[in-house]
């Protein structure tokens, strides 16, 4: 693939708090359309680095080049306008709202071509509810609805905001095995419908497998392998501190 396909550029970042260094000289690149699983046991970083690259969090050190614009001074609000966005571990529905206003806050909110044309913003939120399958949801207040129609709340109010590259967190964390099979389902159609390029952490290792294109590997913040589903599975530093044996060889063999 050519240079130019390159959407997300991270170069060498890092954030230390205090002695603890949770994120150490990692570097990283993102194509367009592409799928990157960033997985890592708990604590190697994950949710840092995306602190880090959607400027929600201080580098200690490092750069972060989107679109070849560097971001990486730049505000969280202004960096989600310009189409790099992200999902939180937690969800953080907007309280007292409905379904359908939590997605239409990300439509007005997005990019900022789009800010204050209500219509526009309306329209956006239907298409994407329908996407998603939350149509007849709409009208729900948060407080109604279970952990996986708020997950795919928080994805649709992201997907609202016409992002161009987005960081999933843990997105399935709390689904059962058909919830998380339909989640995959729905990530994968989003990447192919809408060209979206996804960093996509998760622990189910099922699902990272099976969805990504490539994986990068944390461990104590710092980058230890990345490489195909298979070559990480194949990697001793990886089964080492993370995966274990048992799993990497049911997953090579599969
Ligand atoms: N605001 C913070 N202050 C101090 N330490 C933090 C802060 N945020 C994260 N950490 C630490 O940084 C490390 C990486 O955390 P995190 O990025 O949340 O890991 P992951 O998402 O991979 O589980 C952990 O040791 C965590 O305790
Ligand atoms: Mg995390």
């Amino acid at each position: 693939m050519a240079d130019n396909d390159i959407i997300l550029d991270v170069r060498s970042i890092s954030k230390h708090f205090g002695a603890l260094k949770a994120v150490d000289k990692v570097s990283f690149q993102a194509r367009k359309g592409e799928i990157v699983g960033l997985i890592g046991p708990n604590g190697a970083g994950k949710t840092t680095i995306t602190n880090l690259v959607t400027g929600e969090l201080r580098k200690t050190e490092g750069e972060v080049y989107f679109k070849g614009i560097n971001v990486s001074r730049m505000q969280p609000f202004q960096i989600a306008r310009i189409g790099l966005t992200r999902t939180y571990q937690v969800v953080k529905p907007l309280q007292g709202m409905t379904v359908e206003e939590n997605i239409l806050v990300g439509s007005l909110f997005g990019r900022s071509d789009r800010q204050n044309d209500l219509n526009h913003a309306k329209k956006t939120a239907h298409e994407i509810m329908e996407l998603v399958g939350l149509d007849k949801k709409k009208e729900f207040k948060v407080s109604d609805v279970t952990l996986p129609d708020l997950k795919r709340m928080e994805f649709a109010r992201v997907l609202a905001m016409d992002p161009e590259v987005i960081f999933l967190d843990e997105v399935m964390a709390g689904l059962n095995p058909s919830e998380v099979e339909e989640s995959m389902e729905l990530v994968k159609n989003i990447r192919t419908e809408k060209q979206l390029t996804i960093v996509y952490i998760e622990h189910i290792m099922k699902a990272v497998m099976g969805i990504s294109d490539r994986i990068i590997v944390l461990h104590h913040g710092q980058k230890i392998c990345e490489g195909s589903p298979t070559e990480v599975c194949d990697n001793p530093a990886v089964i080492e501190a993370y995966l274990g044996k048992k799993y990497a060889k049911e997953v090579i063999k599969s």
